[in-house]
């Protein structure tokens, strides 16, 4: 281990000061991967010597009470009904540290207003969209402009910059520039706005506009107007000052018109401030040596508690405990993850000898599709639908295979997970697919770099081919080992990514215009 003193003189010694607004974190409130990345990028940035703050909405899902949060102050945020109060709350992120890397903790601030955020779902409930999002989303906004006076004044404490998530937070990024232009607590603030999916915008009818507060001078092609909607995302990418997206492949292709969702003329414009950097994993979270999760413990080097796991996970999704390759699923169940391939293809895999374990909640009608599915072969697949972290883990830690047949991926976290489980990931080449897993070849498994498997076509018949192709490859017990090993040797830590982050905070703040 490192002594402390080697690891501090990687910490920068200019530090930046950055208020990271989500609209979800781990470990308090999470739908998805977003999550993820809000709650592990402001430790790395800690860890690098920043002074990171979190801001995050206060839902009634976060157990305030286990993450210790206390009410700070009270703001009162000016919207388009009214001012309307909220309790600003006050907790902790933490990460203890480990073998080699420092503890780190930053400040949360949630923005608790119950009407809007104490329900259960965040976004949606039962797979319907709220009908205020607008509202609730645009009073977060309004609500973190207004925090930043109240900053200044009880802690001294004003950002360099805001680094804003996808279009819940978009409209962080066009207010300092707008609405809040003259506030002097905000003058010289930078932003950023990281787009996790284009293909989530943020779009509602014209009629909602008004409750952005934003003057309607700004409703047209050339700002939030969108064929005759209000898309918030765009809002974002017009006036940030730098974009990122979560993969370099990614931010190739939102350029075109197939991943562009209709906005890649805005992303292309924006072209020479956009960056590609792809996400790293909270790698102590996932760490299969020390996994609370899992039943068993296992490493690159000694294998055999991962067969333990396999078992343990065959018996827990009621399936019989056989020797047979073991397939696993964890994901949204929505187009975009390609779950009609796997629909499709599921009747044919199973009259291989093999199992298939899916962890996943999402559009109803897949919900439907796949409980029918698993009624059919109740022997070869097991099936849960809902959202289990700690299932998520035993399945990483129990397959054999994970498939991520992703029609778009902009990074993808659950891939990266399945590499340092030893779950060999059979994915499409797309976004951050294509970037972090190097695919089978028999150069590229003479050389021991290759870490699953890859196909280019959103088809049905491609993802069967591969999958076959995996199959035939698992019977070969050295290539499979060299394969697990390589994927759990490979490094999907934040180290680099967090450092790509810092220079680009640094270059956005020496830049304007
Ligand atoms: P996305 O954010 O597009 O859903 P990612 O691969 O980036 O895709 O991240 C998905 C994250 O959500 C991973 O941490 C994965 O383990 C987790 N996840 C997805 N579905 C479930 C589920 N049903 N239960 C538990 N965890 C899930
Ligand atoms: C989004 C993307 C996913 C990415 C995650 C975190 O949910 O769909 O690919 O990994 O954000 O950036």
């Amino acid at each position: 281990m490192p002594a402390a003193s080697t690891l501090s003189l990687s910490m920068d010694s200019n530090p930046l000061k950055i208020l990271l607004a989500s609209s979800e974190a781990v470990p308090f409130a999470k739908t998805g991967g977003l999550a993820d990345v809000a709650g592990t990028l402001p430790l790395e940035m800690a860890r690098l010597g920043h002074q990171v703050r979190l801001v995050i909405p206060r839902y009634g899902a976060i157990d305030g009470v286990a993450h210790g949060f206390k009410e700070w102050t009270r703001i009162t945020v000016p919207t388009a009904s009214g001012s309307i109060s909220a309790i600003i709350e006050r907790g902790r992120l933490s990460d203890h540290g480990a073998v080699g890397k420092l503890p780190a903790e930053c400040d949360v601030l949630a923005v608790r207003h119950d009407p809007y955020f104490a329900r259960k779902g965040l976004y949606q409930e039962s797979g319907v969209d709220f009908p205020d999002n607008v509202e609730r989303f645009a009073f977060f906004c309004r609500a973190v402009m207004e925090l930043l006076p109240a900053l200044a004044k009880a802690d001294g404490w004003t950002p360099d910059l805001l680094h804003a998530h996808d279009w819940q937070t978009a409209l962080c990024v066009v207010y300092p520039r707008t609405l809040y232009a003259q506030q002097p607590a905000l003058k010289g603030l930078r932003s950023i706005l990281t787009v996790h999916n284009l293909g989530y915008q943020g779009l509602f009818p014209a009629s909602e506009y008004p409750k952005t507060g934003l003057a309607w001078d700004l409703f047209t092609p050339a700002g939030l107007e969108f064929y005759g909607s209000m898309n918030l995302l765009k809002g974002g990418l017009i006036f940030a000052d730098f974009l990122t997206t979560v993969s370099p492949t990614y931010s190739r292709e939102i350029q075109t018109a197939e991943f562009g969702f209709g906005l890649e003329g805005v992303v292309r414009e924006r072209g020479d401030r956009l960056v590609g950097i792809v996400n790293g994993v909270d790698v102590e979270v996932w760490n299969p040596t020390t996994d609370p999760h899992v039943p068993y413990r296992y490493s690159a080097s000694d294998l055999s508690g991962k067969q333990q796991c396999k078992t343990a996970l065959q018996r827990e999704m009621h399936l019989p405990v056989r020797d047979v390759p073991l397939l696993g699923i964890v994901s949204r169940l929505v187009p975009q993850k390609g779950m009609d391939l796997v629909a499709e293809v599921l009747p044919e895999l199973v009259a291989q000898d093999l199992q298939v374990v899916l962890l996943g909640t999402g559009e109803p009608s897949f919900e439907a599709l796949f409980r029918s599915l698993q009624a059919r072969f109740p022997d070869k697949i097991g099936l849960r639908i809902g959202f289990d972290e700690g299932l998520a883990h035993r399945i990483e830690a129990g397959a054999d295979m994970v498939l991520m047949p992703s029609r778009y991926e902009p990074c993808g976290l659950s891939q990266l997970y399945s590499l340092r489980y030893g779950a060999v990931p059979i994915v499409r080449r797309t976004g951050g697919l294509a970037d972090t897993v190097v695919p089978y070849s028999p150069r590229a498994i003479r050389e021991g770099r290759a870490t699953g498997f890859a196909f280019g076509e959103a088809t049905a018949q491609a993802l069967l081919t591969t999958v076959l192709l995996a199959l035939r490859v698992y019977e070969d017990r050295n290539e499979w080992r060299s394969l697990v090993q390589a994927g759990m040797q490979t490094d999907v830590s934040w180290a680099r990514s967090a450092r790509a982050y810092a220079d680009l905070y640094r270059k956005a703040l020496g830049a304007r215009g």
